[in-house]
């Protein structure tokens, strides 16, 4: 790449850049200039300012492609918990919950029960996911943030709670909030069909709202119906769901949810492969941990707590006796002197449902078969709700480089970084990202091979990871020598076609 040394602003020496198409890495130096990379290779002469990457790997900014930091991004804009851990770009509008578009009767509804997975939030003073992007702006990220229209959302806004299929009138509503939304920049649809009102939708409902997803080029992500006894069914549904409306199809979080599935995702990945053979485009995700995380409510519905002993779940965040918060439902029973199925239930009544709870639920054979799947990328599906949060929030992604692909060696480092970055990058159709090349965002993220680690824990969630030095978004350093610097570097990125 042609340019004069005087012009680059940031230069990084020494380094060994994995650049995200999954080939070799190799040393080379890296220019940058504004915003952008404008050279990699040599790059001469004398740079404004120069980082010594010697001994680093210098990656494009990782991509964590489930996350639900909608509301935690305004009460936290230096988001912190993701940059440290080498992101740059946080897709929120996950699993068919978000804070856009808002109805009259949503922060109501929100305060009630999507508020205890995302946060509080302070005022809802946007309407339309436009409007939810422009505010974003205005608050200044240190990270960049791209979205989808979450499904479950929509469906409020049109018919409440109400648990039957939409009248045509209700139809049309969904579907024009949804093409305002796609209109506005967000990269697809989401579902979380576990969680009401977006579990009331039948599939031909879905398939419906997938064709305007089709009109705008975007991808259908989906929190399938069932991860127990009904997963293939389930993921099944989601492929028909594309296939039908012809858009991509994502299945969030893939797993075996309960211990009497295990194993099970050998039969689902060749479900997936099956629909690519026949051209049906269909990726998935997966988060580095045997445990998961959601609501109390939600796992005791689906009768997960009856699949695992109480020993086996932890109470991460209640919204009063913040006591039993890292206590197990077996300790928690102890304290109420009552079975585990009754304390649960007072539990949930004591605290209005807003509980977070942490299960663990798969086994590690599962998880290592799910994230060596080509087509699989990385969400960190971390739940920002406050008291002792699943480790995936903090954790994900260096966990994954220090312990899957150093210490495990289940993914070659190349591979787990193309999975990080070029490979969501394409599928969220955010351009110029992924890569660390010529012409591309210059979001680059420099880890140390030998030590990426993450140290959160259960028990000590909030801990940053190590390894990880210098994190770059849009040519600014966001963490400089380990340390954020609060730069407002982040920026709001709009799905693109072509
Ligand atoms: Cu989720
Ligand atoms: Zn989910």
């Amino acid at each position: 790449m042609p340019d004069t040394a005087g012009a680059i602003h940031l230069a990084i020496r020494g380094g060994t850049v994995v650049d995200g198409s999954g080939g070799a890495g190799f040393t080379a130096d890296v220019g940058v200039r504004g915003d952008r990379i404008v050279a990699v290779g040599e790059v001469a002469g004398e740079a404004q300012r120069t980082i010594d990457a010697t001994g680093l790997v210098v990656a494009p900014g990782f991509i964590d492609v489930h996350t639900h930091d909608d509301a935690a991004l305004l009460r936290q804009p230096d988001a912190d918990f993701k940059v440290m851990q080498g992101v740059t770009t946080d897709v929120v509008g996950n699993c068919g919950t978000g804070v856009a578009p808002v109805s009259d009767d949503y922060p109501g509804f929100y305060n009630a029960f999507v508020g205890s997975l995302l946060g509080p939030v302070d005022s809802f003073d946007w309407r339309t996911t436009g409007e939810y992007y422009a505010r974003l702006e205005r608050l200044g990220l240190s990270i960049n943030v791209a979205s989808f229209v979450p499904q479950g959302v929509l469906r409020f806004a049109a018919m409440g709670l109400e648990n039957r299929p939409p009248t045509p009138d209700e139809m049309a509503r969904m579907k024009a909030l949804l093409d305002e939304g796609l209109a506005a920049g967000a990269i697809g649809l989401s579902t979380g069909l576990i969680y009401p009102p977006g579990s009331f939708a039948e599939t031909g409902e879905l398939i419906e709202l997938c064709r305007v997803v089709a009109e705008h080029g975007g991808i259908y992500v989906s929190h399938i119906r069932d991860e127990g006894a009904g997963l293939l069914g389930a993921v099944e549904e989601a492929i028909r769901i594309g296939e039908e409306a012809g858009v991509p199809v994502e299945i969030s979080h893939h797993k075996a949810g309960v211990p009497s599935v295990w194993g099970k995702v050998e039969e689902s990945l060749a479900l997936i492969d099956r629909a690519r053979e026949r051209g049906v485009d269909v990726t998935l995700d997966v988060y580095p941990y045997t445990a998961g995380s959601t609501s109390l409510a939600a796992i005791a519905q689906a009768g997960e707590t009856d699949e695992v002993s109480p020993d086996q779940v932890l109470v991460a965040s209640v919204k009063h006796q913040k006591q039993y918060e890292g206590k197990t439902l077996q300790e928690v029973a102890q304290l109420k002197g009552k079975p585990p199925r009754e304390a649960i239930e007072e539990l949930l009544e004591e605290e209005e449902n807003s509980v977070v709870a942490v299960i663990f639920t798969m086994c590690e054979e599962d998880v290592q078969r799910v994230m060596r799947h080509p087509s699989c990328m990385f969400g960190s599906d971390g739940i920002p709700s406050g008291g002792k949060p699943h480790p995936r929030l903090y954790g994900t992604f260096p966990r994954v480089l220090g312990k899957y692909v150093r210490e495990e060696k289940v993914l070659g480092l190349e591979e787990a970084v193309r999975k990080m970055t070029d490979l969501p990058a394409r599928r969220h159709r955010l351009k110029d990202r992924g890569r660390v090349a010529p012409d591309y965002f210059a979001d680059l993220t420099l880890f140390d091979p030998a030590r990426v680690i993450d140290t959160a824990t259960y028990q000590d969630p909030r801990r940053y990871p190590e390894g990880i030095p210098y994190v770059i978004v849009n040519g600014r350093v966001v963490v400089d020598g380990g340390r954020h610097t609060g730069a407002a570097a982040g920026r709001v990125l709009r799905a693109t076609t072509g």
